[in-house]
């Protein structure tokens, strides 16, 4: 709900569960009141308090505009030294600007930017325009509110309105301005195989920086950053998270001012951008979204869970129960043939299984990773029979087919290079720096992603394709278009991701039967714009059932479980050489959108039936991983344990899962207090035989099994009727 007085200029946003306040103060520039639990927009809070907020410090006289006032959108060059929102150049170089208020609308909704991703739907949207004393440019600020999420959703609009051009040095989508900067800061750090490990800090005074300028969001640092209260914990206390709807390169800072307060802003990394702007033209930034919870890191990661699934992922897709996927990169990498393929279809079908994806190699000349990379036409030398007769075999078993590709690479060892070198990036004459041996195609230009899509149409029309996986195993170098004039070359990372995503607008909308799934180099683009047109993502190329513990509790503080795809694979584990059991392998991948990832023809019957048994009692609970809450119990990070539990919206099921790390000799006691049940109803636990109220499961808890190494466990609990 959105309250505004329009005399005062005072706007109230209201969530399920907090307030944000803004108001247009004496200097006719756009402040920050208030962020938290739910207010009334008391007249107080403008009269007094915002005033307070903003303190003069003696003798200084800024405009308003110094260190410690606390901006919506800060602005440049007139006495606030911290990094400023936004950044523009005018055609006589001068940069400073002055933002005042100009006009504001709510409207039904949220605002549609074509293929940027963006929240689908929205309570009401209050658009505010502030208009630059300095220069005709103009910002329009996007607040986006919904009565049912304590998730609100930012973005900037800057339009030039004057006749020269302008260039744009930093457009950031959001500024928020706390009072204080008394919180720890939360950032999902990682590289491959470790994504998204959270990492708490102090702020201290002066700049934390999370960012990514590799071109895609990364597996270094998430586009995620949360604001902890010292007494911020898993289950209560306050934090304030944000998460940006966006792909590439990206910054996050928070920045402590010398009067005390805090700034946490965020958008598209300003290191190598540049954006010029004609007369008449506008920038769209991408949006962030910010929740507040009240209730610890548990309660924001739900917020976000409910608002990527009903906000943001495809709404045909997000509650759909997920393809059980057999994948044959770990059980094959490139060395198959079809009767190989074959095979493995044959093993699958019977265990429940009911997806076939064929991965990397099916394609031009490709046989290890040094070549073949934007030639998408089947093999057949190497795949007798072709894509089709993959298709038929899975067919015949019952099962569905889905395929690899890597749409935004390119090797030189390819036929599409040697036709056309120019459409990689980087510049001519000069050595790229190869990462696997590949290039990245130059989606900034239409003609580049026009040929891409017509490649792989072309394909996923040539036979029965129900599911695609789309990869993207390198980030950007030697940034550099051959197509983008001199003045526009720090225009190319973004445009980049403008391109990727027109593709997986295009592709998505072309073929809306088939199931697409997001990849870089395992779990390297895990974002909200990913999110958008892939509804689940490849968590990780560690599949490890103990380092999947980590990297599965880390990703979900902002993503919910249904978007991680999780696969059971062989053991020795190929990245660990680290041996889990297989029951273990299942639980632990039974906590996202599950899978398999391993040669089943080398199983054996017992291994065989104990896939069938994870398959079936999946399916008791795969509607929790679609639907449910999830409560993180017992961390991998400062435990022995990991546990977790995902309870359905009614709180009439609900699933534990949980691993003991390792086993221990006379072992202390260890319980868990069970979460998210209603304290008013029985239940039964299953494997444990018993009944007992939701109160006594969630203070008395639960005493864990004693288990070996990488030993796991479940509880089914279901309301007694
Ligand atoms: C990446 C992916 C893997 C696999 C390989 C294929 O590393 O993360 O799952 O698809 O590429 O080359």
């Amino acid at each position: 709900m959105i309250k505004i007085d329009n005399k005062k200029k005072v706007f109230v946003l209201d969530g399920k569960n907090y307030s944000y306040i803004i108001y247009v103060n004496e200097a006719g520039t756009l402040q920050f009141v208030y962020y938290g639990k739910k207010v009334d927009g008391d007249d107080y809070l403008t009269s007094v308090y915002a005033k307070t907020l903003a303190p003069e410090p003696n003798g200084f006289n800024i405009d308003n505009a110094f260190n410690g006032m606390p901006s919506e959108y800060a602005f440049f060059g007139k006495g606030d030294y911290r990094a400023p929102s936004t950044l523009f150049v005018r055609e006589d170089g001068f940069r400073a600007s002055r933002f005042v208020y100009k006009s504001h609308e709510v409207v039904d909704g949220a605002p549609d930017f074509g293929s940027l991703p963006h929240a689908r739907r929205g309570g009401k949207t209050l658009c505010i325009v502030l208009k630059d004393e300095l220069s005709d440019m103009e910002i329009s600020l996007n607040y986006t509110v919904f009565d049912d999420s304590d998730v609100i959703v930012r973005n900037a609009i800057l339009r030039n309105c004057g006749k020269n051009k302008v260039r744009l040095n930093k457009a950031f989508s959001f500024c928020l301005e706390l009072p204080d900067a008394q919180y720890d800061i939360m950032r999902l750090q990682g590289r491959w195989a470790q994504e998204r490990m959270p990492e708490v800090t102090p702020i201290g005074k002066g700049t934390v920086r999370v960012d990514s300028s590799q071109g895609g969001s990364s597996h270094a640092m998430n586009p995620f950053a949360a604001l902890l209260r010292k007494t911020c914990t898993e289950t209560s206390g306050e934090c304030i998270g944000v998460n940006l709807i966006y792909s590439g390169s990206f910054a996050i800072t928070a920045e402590a001012s010398c009067f005390g307060a805090l700034r946490l802003q965020g958008g598209i990394n300003d290191l190598n951008f540049e954006w010029i702007l004609d007369g008449g033209e506008k920038f769209v930034t991408p949006q962030a979204a910010l929740c507040y919870s009240a209730e610890g890191l548990g309660g924001m990661s739900r917020e976000f869970a409910d608002f990527y699934r009903n906000y943001i992922i495809d709404p045909a897709r997000a509650y759909m129960r997920r393809p059980i996927v057999i994948n044959n990169w770990e059980a094959t990498y490139f060395n198959f043939n079809r009767d190989k393929l074959f095979d493995i279809i044959d093993a699958a079908a019977p265990l429940g299984i009911d997806t076939f994806v064929l991965d990397d190699g099916w394609f031009g000349k490709r046989d290890d990773d040094k070549s073949g990379l934007g030639d998408w036409f089947v093999n057949e030398k190497k795949l007798e029979g072709g894509l089709k007769g993959v298709a038929e075999h899975c067919a015949e078993k019952g099962m569905k087919f889905g395929l690899w590709f890597e749409p935004e690479m390119v090797n030189e060892d390819s036929d599409l290079y040697r036709a056309h070198p120019d459409f990689a990036i980087g510049k001519r004459g000069v050595t790229p720096s190869r990462q696997r041996n590949q290039l990245i195609l130059d989606f900034s230009r239409k003609d580049v992603v026009d040929y891409i899509y017509d490649a792989v149409s072309k394909v996923l029309k040539s036979c029965n394709i129900s599911y695609v996986k789309w990869d993207m195993n390198r980030f950007m170098t030697e940034f550099y278009s051959e197509k983008l004039p001199y003045e526009r070359q720090g225009e190319l990372a973004h445009r980049y991701i403008l391109g990727v995503y027109d593709l997986a607008h295009r592709l998505t909308s072309a073929f809306p039967n088939v199931f697409f799934e997001g990849c870089a180099g395992g779990g390297g683009r895990f974002d909200g714009g990913m999110l958008y047109y892939f509804s689940q993502i490849w968590t990780s190329d560690d599949t490890d059932a103990f380092e999947r513990t980590k990297i599965q509790w880390g990703t979900s503080m902002c993503y919910p479980v249904s978007a991680m795809s999780c696969h059971v694979s062989a053991c020795p584990n190929h990245q660990t050489q680290r041996i889990t059991p297989l029951a273990t392998r299942g639980l632990i991948a039974s906590l996202g959108a599950t899978g398999y990832e391993l040669d089943l023809t080398k199983l054996d019957d017992c291994e065989k039936e104990e896939i069938k048994r994870q398959i079936a009692s999946y399916k008791n609970i795969d509607e929790l991983v679609l639907r449910g809450d999830l409560y993180r119990l017992s961390s991998p990070f400062n435990s022995n344990y990991f546990c977790e539990m995902l309870v359905s919206k009614d709180k009439s099921q609900a699933y534990v899962a949980g691993e003991r790390i390792h086993g221990v000799p006379c072992d202390l006691n260890y319980i868990i207090k069970l979460k998210g049940l209603d304290p008013n109803k029985r239940y039964t636990v299953k494997e444990l035989g018993i009944t007992a109220s939701g109160k006594t499961l969630e203070n008395a808890g639960l005493l864990l099994p004693r288990l070996p190494d990488f030993g796991a466990w479940t509880w089914n609990i279901t309301e007694c009727k």
